[in-house]
């Protein structure tokens, strides 16, 4: 999804670093590029592609000055092409901006500039605000109260950092729904999107609440809230090293975080004793409800089956671009728990609207001072550390212990603990099997088909495991509760099709085992993930991936799912893909 970055530095040229930052911003996906910046004039580079081949035709970092802007687009209006590139500017040239969000409403304003005389050159809904502050300008008011002016009129989300012509020292932007922080550096300060983009640049960072307008100067920064009255923020340190948002040695972001995972779930356990405090919060609540998009809504089945069985709580599931169609339930005895590793969702926050004043809400996020931890009324923090990779691994692993954490808090059930506390163990065993896993991928290199299938606590890892599948290798991917095989993809079974199986001990396992056979009979090839004890699994599977036995069908979520990722992980390099940047798809998806 789009990326903004902007700098004034004290003594460096802002282009390099606006490229280094930018690249920095590549995993949240993006198919265009563009910086400018401002010295004796304003200076532009754009174009659509990626970010090396854009800099290798235009040298993006060979534009003079110190204050800059930077973006990378994923089209939203208008296809991927060089006038759609962002930054965009007003008629003039003059005022030149960045934007990550959507303006629900440009259709409407950009009408009536163009009847006014502004003349359009690109299909973005973006344009419209740079010439709503040239009109703001052109009544007669600074650029301050311009930049204030225009976004009363704009209606939608954004993330914004403007510069102008006859203003060469400023930076001016605005916050509403859109992920935006800003950096202070020892003489240079910074925008961003994220906190990756500028951690090489500095750990100091503020975060802005909605509708914060920020002004910044060589000489420093002020907020001020939506009626131009300054606020004191606080700058937040950053305890992560930039080395964190590196390869590290490793080919690919994705495959250094399915090995940070035993660490990611070490630290979310440490999470202990806030969970509880959290906890006693909810003595009233008779209900839950669990709310999130994509992997995250994996880990909502997870805390469905686990609280039901130990809490003994009626649990609803929602996935969050459908909530708004079910919400009408909600009642002050629900809570409502929102997982989302970027806190920043676009239905996952839509859903929190609805369900805020009705219910209590909590949110499971990973990103601090991210959007869902400003508006939940309760907030556990995941701490996988920065995730770059847009397939999500060790988010998904820390967003279920923190589910099963509140679960344990919630049933006073120390026995779960124990076994939690072994998870980290488990999986370093699981990835000592990383070179078995690289060796059979091959031969699943050029399957057009994939199923997998689980039941009770293994169906959720099944759907995750057809995702993963899906978003790194574009290779079609089914997950099925077991059960419901025999009522239609059965059919889909024939000679060769992969179905994995993900059959830990425990109460499904003898009913999945009878699913394996009917899909082995049509002719499929099966890998089986279970037990490294199971002598009935492995005689039934083409490949097995065997884990160790004493892993409970009830804690089996967190670890069954690190072989699936690794599967996938290894087929999408057999197929010369980039698991880091899959087509199509963003790490933080803002738009509804
Ligand atoms: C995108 C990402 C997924 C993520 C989903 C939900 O689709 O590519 O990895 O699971 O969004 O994101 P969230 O930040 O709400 O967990």
């Amino acid at each position: 999804m789009c990326g903004i970055v902007g700098c004034i530095l004290k003594d460096k040229k802002a282009a390099p670093i606006l490229l280094d930052c930018v690249r920095r911003l590549e995993y949240r996906g993006y198919d265009s590029v563009g910086i400018a910046t401002s010295s004796s004039s304003i200076n532009i580079k754009k174009d659509s592609g990626k970010i090396d081949e854009v800099h290798e035709k235009l040298q993006l970092d060979e534009l003079p000055g110190k204050v800059g802007i930077a973006h990378v687009r994923w089209a939203t209006h208008g296809l991927p092409t060089r006038e759609n590139a962002h930054p965009h500017t007003d008629c003039d040239n003059k005022i030149v901006l960045v934007h990550n969000g959507i303006i629900e409403n440009y259709q409407e304003l950009k009408d009536q500039l163009q009847e006014e005389g502004h003349h359009f050159r690109s299909d973005t809904d973006t344009e419209v605000i740079a010439h709503l502050v040239e009109k703001q300008m052109d009544g007669g008011n600074d650029f301050e109260e311009a930049v204030r002016g225009a976004t009363q009129k704009i209606k939608g989300s954004y993330a914004l950092a403007i510069i102008h012509a006859d203003y060469p020292d400023t930076i001016i932007g605005v916050r509403k729904e859109s992920p935006l922080i800003l950096g202070v550096g020892d003489d240079d300060y910074f925008l961003a999107s994220d906190v990756p983009a500028i951690l090489e640049e500095t750990n100091r960072v503020i975060y802005l609440d909605d509708d914060d307008i920020f002004i910044i100067r060589s000489d420093g920064i002020i907020i001020k809230d939506v009626n131009g009255h300054i606020k004191e923020k606080n700058i937040d340190v950053i305890n992560w090293g930039p080395e964190m948002a590196q390869k590290g040695g490793y080919d690919h972001f994705m495959i250094k975080e399915i090995h940070e995972q035993p660490e990611a779930v070490r630290n979310t356990l440490s999470e202990l004793d806030e969970i509880e405090k959290t906890v006693k919060n909810f003595s009233k609540i008779n209900r839950l409800c669990f709310v999130a998009c994509g992997t995250s809504y994996h880990a909502a089945m997870v805390g469905k089956y686990l609280f039901e069985e130990l809490v003994g709580l009626p649990v609803d599931l929602a996935l969050a671009s459908e909530f708004e169609f079910s919400a009408g339930a909600l009642r002050p005895d629900t809570l409502v728990i929102f997982i989302t590793q970027s806190g920043e969702t676009a239905d996952t926050m839509k859903a929190m609207e609805l369900a805020k004043g009705k219910s209590e809400t909590l949110a499971i996020v990973n990103v601090m001072g991210s959007r869902a931890t400003r508006e939940a009324d309760h907030v556990i923090y995941t701490r996988a550390g920065p995730e770059i990779g847009v397939a999500a691994t060790k988010t998904y692993v820390s967003q279920l212990t923190c589910i099963y954490l509140l679960a344990a808090c919630m049933a006073r059930d120390n026995a779960i603990l124990d076994e939690l506390g072994k998870v980290p163990d488990y999986m370093t065993t699981v990835l000592e099997q990383e070179d078995f896993i690289k060796e059979i991928s091959p031969q699943y290199r050029d399957a057009q088909d994939f199923f997998f299938i689980g039941r009770g606590f293994s169906y959720p890892t099944a759907m995750e495991g057809a995702l993963k599948l899906k978003e790194i290798t574009y290779i079609h991917g089914e997950g099925y509760a077991a059960g419901e095989l025999k009522h239609g993809p059965l059919a889909l079974i024939s000679e060769g099709v992969p179905v994995v199986a993900v059959v830990p001990p425990g109460k499904s396992h003898d009913r999945t085992m009878g699913n394996v056979k009917e899909v082995k009979a049509r002719g499929a090839r099966v890998i089986g993930l279970g037990s490294q004890m199971d002598t009935n699994l492995r005689s039934e599977s083409h490949d097995m991936m065997g884990l160790d036995d004493a892993i409970s069908e009830l804690i089996s979520p967190l670890v069954y799912v690190v072989p699936l990722q690794l599967l996938a992980y290894y087929i999408s390099v057999e197929r010369g893909i980039n698991p880091d940047q899959p087509k199509n798809l963003a790490k933080c998806v803002t738009v509804v």
